[in-house]
């Protein structure tokens, strides 16, 4: 325990809000000359970063008479800031509504109810100008409820705002002014943004700012390919027509990225949690791997901080749980022989039906009748012509080759149809690090249809059923 003076005593919840710990790393550093520290938001009294935009966001509209008493917060969200606002609304009165994607930790759409939120759930896989689209919305509910106020961390200057006026100079004033390197992801971009701007004029532009992306976030140019981290990068569903970026996000607030796979940011929050005692989420892991791979090309007078949002607890039925990542194919079990080991060697390379492409141009593609030609292949969300993995949210459904050729012969003119008009559902998966025995346990008999291979969440290839043994 650290011997100093007691903690502070507040006569608001609200009070507690902020001045958050830095926590040195000791053990994952071991062989670097910088010094690592982890900015704990996961101390703030909601549990996330999100607490300060949520109080900032409220106060803000408060005292611009957007929200009255009697009034009602809206706000579509995968978690955090939903929870921020919960909790201010709770402490403030305010009746609070918020949207969130399907997608989300079932731990955190419970944190919401628990705070009294009134939870809407929508679809998360669906393009920005669905009306089902969470931001959408939330903000019909917000016109449509008397005294409704949209939040909108997006749009909401308070959010980015709030972090140039607490984060920045409180990470400031704890490393003495001799950060040198500032490390977080982007989510709205609020945090980094504001941060941002505080270091940089206080370091006298002395201060590095670098983003931590998920890989296929388009952010830092990936192909928007849906991952698994929650809350960081930017997803794009392959139908949306424009893409918008939150407007509170300064790009020119990020000097430069570090692209993190699901792999490394998980297994990162994994050891966190294993060799530092610190269980985070799976963005803080995004953030860390970053902030040591940065750290691993500096020197011992450099001091590297990085946002740690959240707490791993709302994420024990994902990352920090062994069958989920295994069936994912981020994860070896224990007990040979695992899926990889039994179910031969497949071919390199997914054969897949992108759903824009024709019965025709699907068939045409196909490499022939002979031993080792795929016989049921996915349709996926096209993303890149020279793509040899797919993200499994990206597979929509599967076509057998066969019944196609079938249908064309019938009819010629099925050939001219879009493919995946006739997709049945998709294959099953199975991680490659999967015991072969629990996958079979697991799988049952089936029904016939091959299975996508995973491999750190990825389609990596399509395996016979009967390949597990
Ligand atoms: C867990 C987690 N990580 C990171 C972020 C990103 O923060 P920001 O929106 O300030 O970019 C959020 C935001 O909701 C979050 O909930």
């Amino acid at each position: 325990m650290s011997s100093g003076p007691a903690g502070p005593v507040h006569e608001s919840l609200l009070d507690a809000v902020g001045a958050t710990p830095l926590i040195r790393l000791n053990r994952v550093t071991a062989g670097l000359a910088a010094a690592v520290y982890v900015k704990a938001e996961f101390a703030n009294p909601g549990g996330s970063v999100k607490d300060r935009a949520a109080l900032a966001m409220i106060q803000e509209a408060e005292r611009s008479g957007a929200l009255a008493p009697g009034g009602t917060v809206v706000e579509g969200t995968s978690g955090n800031t939903g929870v921020g606002l919960a909790m201010v609304a709770a402490r403030c009165g305010y009746r609070c509504v918020v949207v969130v994607p399907d997608r989300t930790a079932r731990e955190k759409i419970a944190l919401l109810r628990a705070y009294g939120a009134e939870v809407v759930l929508t679809p998360g896989l669906v393009p920005r100008d669905d009306p089902r689209h969470v931001i959408a919305l939330a903000q019909r509910i917000a016109e449509q409820t008397p005294g409704g106020w949209l939040a909108d961390q997006y749009t909401n200057p308070a959010n980015p705002r709030v972090h140039e006026l607490s984060t920045g100079p409180e990470i400031w004033a704890q490393t003495g002014g001799r950060i040198t390197h500032f490390v977080a992801g982007v989510g709205t971009g609020g945090t980094i943004s504001g941060t941002a701007r505080y270091l940089r004029e206080a370091g006298g532009g002395r201060v590095t700012v670098v983003g931590a992306d998920p890989e296929s976030s388009v952010y830092a140019g990936g192909d928007g390919s849906p991952y698994y981290v929650e809350a960081v990068g930017h997803y794009l569903h392959p139908e949306t027509t424009q893409d918008v970026w939150p407007q509170v996000y300064d790009t020119g607030a990020v000097d430069r990225f570090e692209r993190i796979s699901d792999r490394e940011s998980l297994l990162t929050a994994r050891r966190l949690a294993r060799e530092e005692g610190l269980l985070v989420g799976g963005s803080a892991g995004t953030a860390i791997a970053a902030a040591l791979r940065v750290a691993a090309t500096l020197g011992p007078d450099d001091v590297v901080v990085a946002v740690a949002p959240d707490s791993g607890r709302a994420y024990l039925s994902k990352y920090f749980d062994d069958d989920w990542l295994t069936q994912l194919g981020f994860l070896d079990a224990p007990g040979a022989p695992l899926v990889r080991d039994v179910a031969g060697n497949p071919a390199p390379g997914l054969f897949v039906a992108p759903s824009t492409h024709t019965v025709g141009a699907v068939l045409a593609a196909v490499p022939g009748d002979g031993p080792g030609a795929p016989g049921v292949v996915p349709v996926v969300h096209p993303r890149r012509t020279d793509a040899t993995t797919w993200a499994a949210a990206d597979i929509i459904g599967s076509v057998a080759l066969d019944e196609l050729r079938r249908l064309v012969t019938a009819d010629p003119a099925v050939a001219g149809e879009l493919v995946g008009r006739h997709a049945a559902a998709p294959l099953d998966t199975v991680g490659a690090g999967e015991s072969a025995a629990a996958a079979r346990a697991r799988l049952g008999p089936g029904d016939g249809r091959p299975l996508l291979l995973l491999v750190d969440g990825r389609a990596v290839a399509t395996v016979p059923r009967t390949g597990l043994g």
